[in-house]
């Protein structure tokens, strides 16, 4: 079944929405071979910026503002929301245009995130009525949900997104992706992650956010990219990276944490928010919230 039909019963404006988006993401698919370099700019977190960080951000901006279906888009590459004067929908947007770049070069899987809401994005998660990821791997897989399960699409030579894989669950596994210095953890994730260890987790880390839950989505387990000492608030976006990617594993039945509450119940303080990220199955949720009760 392809991506168009499989939207079928749900709000035109919002299956337009997705399907845009996948379009979007067919280009950013056929422009990687000729944009390899890096580019002489930083984004707002002082992360250097690759050609196609920026080439990215700016077809899913083109597109966007071109679909009249969108009002209000925050990108990690801009330092402030874009509003589009005149658009017919009032859809806000969170696009993480390519996650995971530093991997560019290297050529292993990065992605493209977005968040869905109705009108602002300046509010909890919890209010978003969608995400989606587009996973550039061998495969290129698109994954959404509307709120009625996740799905998840594969690109195929036709250039079209079949059905792949329908109502995905997180199952149970022991896998883990810890981000950040081990001699810089907080007390509470070092016990933690020793508990972990000692249940037999195996380290799986990438340092592609999207191309890491992607895999806790299908194989369990857990990703932390955790607050350390000197950055307590964390290093990940809560807009562009925890908030999405929460959803979507939640959705499918997993959970998500800052370390001590839902990362989709947090009141974002701005587009730039940084959060510490737990990300994966319920029960290593409810384990790192255990551990820091007691610290
Ligand atoms: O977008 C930030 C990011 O590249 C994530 O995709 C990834 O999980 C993380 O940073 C890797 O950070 P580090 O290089 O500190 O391991
Ligand atoms: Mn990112």
């Amino acid at each position: 079944m392809k991506l168009q039909e499989h939207l079928a019963g749900h709000e035109p404006e919002l299956r337009d929405l997705v399907l845009k988006i996948g379009e979007s993401g067919k280009k950013i698919h056929r422009g990687f071979a000729s944009r390899q370099s890096v580019s002489n700019t930083q984004n707002v977190y002082g992360e250097t910026q690759m050609a196609l960080d920026k080439w990215a951000d700016q077809v899913l901006i083109d597109d966007l503002r071109a679909s009249g279906l969108v009002r209000h888009l925050a990108s990690e590459e801009q330092p402030d929301v874009l509003e589009f004067e005149g658009a017919k929908a009032d859809y806000g947007i969170t696009q993480d245009p390519l996650d995971g770049s530093s991997l560019i070069g290297v050529n292993l899987a990065v992605g493209t995130i977005i968040g869905i809401f109705k009108g602002s994005v300046l509010v909890p998660g919890r209010e978003m009525v969608g995400a989606m990821y587009i996973l550039y791997g061998p495969l290129t897989t698109l994954t959404y949900c509307l709120r009625k399960g996740v799905h998840e699409f594969v690109l195929d030579d036709n250039g079209d997104y079949v059905l792949q894989k329908e109502n995905i669950r997180i199952p149970d596994g022991k896998i883990f992706a810890p981000g950040a210095l081990r001699k810089n953890y907080l007390f509470g994730h070092m016990k933690w992650i020793e508990a972990l260890e000692a249940e037999g987790y195996k380290i799986r880390f990438s340092g592609s956010f999207v191309a890491d839950v992607h895999q806790i989505l299908h194989k369990g387990g857990v990703f932390t990219y955790p607050g350390y000492v000197g950055k307590e608030g964390g290093k990940l976006r809560l807009l562009f990276e925890g908030n999405p990617m929460g959803f979507i594993v939640e959705q499918a039945g997993g959970a998500t944490s800052d370390g001590r509450m839902s990362l989709l119940d947090i009141e974002p303080d701005g587009v730039a928010h940084r959060v510490p990220i737990y990300v994966g199955g319920k029960k290593e949720i409810d384990l790192i919230h255990k551990f820091n009760s007691e610290v």
